[in-house]
């Protein structure tokens, strides 16, 4: 019953993990704003799901631009009246040694993965306040917990995550907003062709653990029950998920271990 009618705004929405959470959640009868950059593929995404097309707004929108964000907020409100639940859930990777990526394209993947986020969420928390109740959800990854080789910005871009939307919580949980932390293991979506080299440029090929990860819906599916009983923090993926612990418990042993392996 939690999503039923709600008005979820999901980033991302046009691919992986946020078309998953959209199907999902129109399953669960919540009303979804689908925004991305690309337009066609989140129509897409409208038309593959079911019931009253008026119950789905496509909002096009670039991370990158936050300075149009109140529009967008307003243009969700006059269609829905209110967001009941925003998913800060677009972003991109990257896959290039600390020392090598340029800091353009370490900047540009702040710019998405961090500063979009938070400057979305400032938009839209103030008119949640005013009614009273909300939910705040932000996909961070295991990154967010732990850093390895090779995902210097992207693990960075995912810490500072954590360290905003921690003190968000606190300082709006008297006012009835909830806000969710999520960290995903592997999961089976385009993230690593999207993700960018140290030039900027895309990689372009697709990361041997992610294509045997589960898939984005079986994740969307583990993902709802969680958000709903109001978890602070959620770690859902394969055996990389221990990683997150022996960071917290053996930090230098998970750094022998990560040493070890193959990190691509
Ligand atoms: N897959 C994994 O293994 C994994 C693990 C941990 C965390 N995550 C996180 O999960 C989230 C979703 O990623 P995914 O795995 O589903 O990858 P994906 O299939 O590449 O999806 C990324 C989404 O972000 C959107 N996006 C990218 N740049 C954007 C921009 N400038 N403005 C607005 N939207 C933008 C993309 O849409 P457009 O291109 O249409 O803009 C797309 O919908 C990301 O935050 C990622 O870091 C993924």
């Amino acid at each position: 019953m939690y999503y039923q009618n709600k008005v979820v705004w999901i980033t991302g929405a046009s691919s992986g993990i946020g078309e998953a959470l959209a199907y999902a959640l129109n399953k669960k009868g919540a009303r979804l704003i689908l925004s991305a950059r690309r337009e066609q593929e989140l129509e897409r995404v409208k038309k593959n799901c079911s019931g009253n097309p008026e119950d789905i707004l496509v909002l096009p929108l670039d991370l990158t631009e936050s300075d149009l964000f109140s529009e967008k907020t307003a243009e969700a409100k006059t269609h829905f009246g209110g967001v009941d639940i925003l998913i800060n859930n677009g972003g991109i990777s990257q896959r290039a040694y600390a020392l090598e990526a340029d800091m353009a394209s370490i900047r540009h993947l702040m710019e998405i993965n961090f500063f979009g986020a938070i400057a979305l969420t400032k938009a839209v928390v103030p008119a949640m306040i005013e009614r009273g109740h909300g939910h705040v959800v932000v996909i961070s990854s295991v990154m967010g917990k732990f850093g390895t080789r090779y995902r210097s910005a992207y693990a960075a871009s995912k810490h500072a995550l954590h360290g905003w939307f921690d003190c968000l919580r606190q300082e709006v949980q008297k006012d009835g907003i909830d806000v969710s932390i999520v960290c995903p293991g592997y999961v089976k979506t385009n993230v690593t062709k999207n993700a960018l080299k140290a030039d900027g440029t895309k990689l372009n090929e697709m990361g041997d653990a992610h294509k045997k990860a589960m898939s984005p819906d079986e994740f969307a599916e583990k993902l709802l029950p969680k958000l709903s009983a109001g978890k602070q923090e959620i770690y859902i993926g394969g055996k990389e998920i221990a990683a997150v612990y022996l960071k917290r418990f053996f930090p230098k042993l998970l750094n022998k271990i990560l040493m070890r392996s193959k990190v691509t």
